[in-house]
């Protein structure tokens, strides 16, 4: 079997991927969170894995569970636990695909206690997180890919192509909300890819595992130019 995978498209690369929501704690009984299943970041990470490539998934708190064993899954909680785990794999990566919905906001510090209802309104004080791509996207080396997503509810190609640019990415997969279905709590996307040179492909709406496969027919483009 040693022999068959070798045939494989993306034999023996290593691809990091990231999927899910991250939860940012309030308290010891609260948190910020948003309704990223991690449907479409495990769908890619076991599509690359049956196409050969050595994946590891860094994981925010999801019910998704992966079909292949060979991945190798690690599970983060926060914003700053995935950038660390990020930064960490991302040398050893010959690519990186970040699909995980990351908080842009944690709060300022996290109350010892929960915290007792009072005044009729609560302030709670956030600071920015890490971006973490662009991160990524400052220590990119030349033999290393990064593909980054964007999801956008106006001026979809012109922000994409903002955050395209911002982060250093070869790759950013936009996500449509305009369509009824697509989003990233539901069972499908409709996806549009822009590359660096900014060429476009529009996919019609598809299931997330459809979309998965079309991400990996790119990756595997980008590798064999
Ligand atoms: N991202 C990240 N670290 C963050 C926030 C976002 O790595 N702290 C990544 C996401 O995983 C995604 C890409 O950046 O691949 C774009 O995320 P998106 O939320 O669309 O864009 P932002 O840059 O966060 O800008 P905004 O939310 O204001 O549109
Ligand atoms: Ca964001």
């Amino acid at each position: 079997s040693d022999q068959l995978k070798k045939k494989l498209p993306l034999a023996d690369i290593k691809i990091l991927v990231t999927a899910g929501p991250t939860f940012e704690a309030i308290d010891p009984v609260r948190f910020i969170g948003n309704h990223s299943s991690g449907k479409m970041g495990f769908a890619i990470a076991d599509e690359l894995a049956h196409r050969g490539a050595d994946v590891t998934l860094i994981a925010g708190p999801t019910s998704q569970t992966l079909k292949n064993p060979a991945i190798k899954l690690v599970n983060v909680t926060t914003a700053a636990e995935m950038l660390e785990a990020c930064t960490h794999y991302y040398p050893q990566h010959t690519a990186c695909i970040m699909s995980a919905a990351v908080a842009d906001y944690t709060p300022v510090t996290v109350a010892p206690q929960k915290i007792k209802k009072q005044d009729a309104v609560l302030n709670i004080e956030l600071t920015k997180t890490t971006d973490i791509l662009k991160t990524l996207g400052e220590s990119k080396r030349d033999d290393q890919l990064l593909i980054g997503f964007a999801l956008e509810t106006e001026k979809e190609e012109e922000y994409a192509v903002e955050k395209l640019r911002k982060k250093n990415l070869d790759l950013i997969i936009l996500n449509s909300m305009n369509d009824e279905g697509a989003g990233f709590k539901g069972d499908t996307n409709k996806i549009t890819i822009i590359d660096k040179h900014l060429q476009k492909t529009i996919f019609t709406l598809k299931t997330k595992t459809e979309v998965a496969r079309d991400i990996c027919e790119k990756v595997i483009q980008l590798l064999n130019p």
